[in-house]
């Protein structure tokens, strides 16, 4: 499915939970498959943020890359950076921005939001 990156409509997104908020600490990150989308999600200084775990540039995974700054992560393939709360890329050599995901908290879970059909 393509995803429009940041343009989600409200009433076209399932919520679905993925973890306990303690479960999360802050710096570390997650891993999950929701439907088709493999996703990661990230506790930042305590807010949580989820992208598609999909480089642009190359189609490889950039959620275990390392973070350049608080909010970049850089691609470890050929280190493209991308801007976690956006999906943006940076810098080259990815020119496309990446899928991110609505996070919230309810009930002291963490659940992502999912574009449904
Ligand atoms: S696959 Fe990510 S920078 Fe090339």
């Amino acid at each position: 499915m393509n995803v429009n990156y940041t343009e989600f409509n409200a009433d076209k997104l399932e919520y679905v939970e993925i973890a306990n908020v303690d479960d999360l600490s802050n710096g570390e990150r997650l891993f999950v498959q929701i439907d088709d989308f493999d996703i990661v999600v990230f506790n930042i200084a305590g807010k949580f943020y989820a992208i598609a775990d999909i480089c642009s540039h190359d189609d490889g995974p950039v959620g275990d890359g390392d973070f350049e700054s608080e909010f970049e992560i850089a691609c470890p393939r050929h280190g493209a950076r991308f801007d976690v709360r956006t999906g943006e890329a940076v810098s080259l050599p990815a020119t496309i921005d990446i899928p991110v995901f609505p996070v919230k908290v309810e009930d002291g879970k963490i659940e992502v939001g999912i574009p449904i059909e």
